[in-house]
């Protein structure tokens, strides 16, 4: 299989090394990727957002199936590009078309869905300019902490949880009367804030059968003990203490099973990953958001956990027999621990030369955001590297990307220590 796969994080640095380990592969193409995937596939200068280029390069590079990495791309239709054009006709794309990926780029329409098929989530409402006065009235039905939500994509910026009315009734006018964020939050949702453990959980589909991923727990703050500023993620573990069987069999048949249904029955045909943001609540699981793409960094322990093909799944996507492959789970866990840039999630530096890659053995260090120049890499995003352990158990597998993390170093660079120990 000649693959291309857009993106440039971590996550598409998990992904194109599962790839490269698959049988089937013939050659891995990564768009525009970063220091890592070039040490495993050919990185290629492309915009993901540029339909007729990645077309072009699909084409003269007789490519067999494009997976698509970030949501951008997927809320923006590439997939309905590629299902309209007949000289794609042979090509397959792992990822949702526009209509499907609403389920991440609105709130809204992901909201209306989950009422439509009783899925558990938050109570909520959703207002615009023209209805901010029955925002404001809904505020004064709440309880504190007040939950507002941008409806479309914000870069991972568009909720806000505030302690006080007053303060929340100030927001909401900024987010739909001033654009706060843009054209995203012209449509605002209110929710009732839910206090619990957040897990994420992870299919793929092919619009008629799915198979499950591993679960995992990702660190968005960037401060110990969850604190501070959200980030894209700090860290990752998988498997999830707190998802003991009882509790991953009510995502099954209360989330994932009625999403999967509802999307069919509505005629959506979804083909590509689901991720299921969850929140537990005294043992009730609660959908927080979905996303229409893998998690980064939980595919940085996903993957390593998956011992399948995962070019057989991406063939099964294509052909539509994902129901007869096999999905084969790593009993052991993995742990992740993302270094990043000083600053970050603020503005940050970048150019750092990073130091100690070659040192770390048993650590699979992923790379973020991060280029090179003959053996020399250097920090150029946020997120720079996360360093991916295996263990018999948590414990372990979080000493040895701890050990991995102490030997690299980069001007600045800061990581959490407490990944995954509110759960040991
Ligand atoms: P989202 O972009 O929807 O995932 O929201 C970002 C983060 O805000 C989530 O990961 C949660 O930590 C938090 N959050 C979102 N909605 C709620 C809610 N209804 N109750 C409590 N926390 C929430
Ligand atoms: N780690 C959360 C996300 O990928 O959105």
């Amino acid at each position: 299989m000649r693959v291309l796969l857009l993106g440039s994080g971590g996550r598409e640095h998990a992904m194109a090394w599962k790839m490269s380990q698959s049988s089937i592969l013939e050659e891995l193409f990564i768009a525009p990727g970063n220091a890592g995937t070039k040490q495993i596939g050919k990185n290629v200068e492309l915009s993901a957002d540029n339909f007729e280029e990645v077309k072009k390069f699909v084409l003269n590079n007789r490519i067999d199936s494009v997976v698509v990495g970030p949501e951008g791309p997927l809320v923006n239709g590439i997939a309905d590009f590629f299902e309209s054009d007949n000289d794609l006709s042979g090509v397959s794309l792992v990822g949702p078309n526009k209509e499907a990926a609403q389920l991440e780029g609105s709130k809204d329409f992901a909201k209306k869905f989950m009422k439509r098929h009783n899925i558990p989530t938050a109570k909520y409402g959703t207002f615009t300019k023209e209805t901010i006065s029955k925002g404001y009235d809904f505020l004064d039905t709440m309880k504190s902490p007040y939950v507002l939500k941008a409806d479309g994509l914000a870069a991972g910026k568009g909720v806000l949880i505030l302690d006080n009315l007053k303060e929340a009734k100030k927001e909401l006018k900024s987010m739909l009367s001033d654009a706060k964020f843009g054209d995203a939050s012209s449509r605002v949702v209110i929710e009732e804030f839910l206090d619990g453990v957040e897990l994420s959980c992870f299919i793929i589909t092919d619009g008629d059968g799915y198979k499950k991923l591993p679960e995992a727990k990702d660190y968005k703050r960037i401060g110990e003990g969850d604190t501070g500023l959200n980030t894209g993620g700090m860290g990752a573990i998988s498997p999830v203490p707190f998802a003991n069987p009882t509790f991953l069999d009510k995502i099954d048949n209360q989330i994932i099973i009625p999403t999967v249904k509802g999307l069919r029955k509505e005629g959506i045909k979804y083909k590509g990953f689901i991720f299921f943001g969850i929140i537990n609540v005294r043992n009730e699981p609660y959908v927080i958001e979905y996303n229409c793409r893998m998690g980064d960094p939980e595919s940085e322990v996903v993957f390593p956990r998956l011992k399948s093909d995962i070019l057989d799944l991406i063939e099964g996507v294509g052909t539509n027999t994902l129901s007869e492959r096999d999905v084969v789970f790593d009993e052991r866990s993995a742990a992740t621990v993302m270094m990043v840039s000083e600053g970050y999630p603020a503005a940050y530096s970048k150019g750092k030369q990073v130091y100690g890659l070659n040192t770390v053995a048993d650590t699979i260090v992923f790379h973020a955001g991060t280029t090179s120049d003959g053996p020399v890499v250097t920090t150029s995003g946020g997120r720079v590297l996360a360093a991916t352990s295996m263990g018999k158990d948590l414990p372990t597998a979080l000493k040895k990307s701890y050990e991995a993390v102490g030997k690299i170093e980069f001007d600045g660079a800061y990581y959490r220590k407490d990944i995954g120990q509110d759960v040991l």
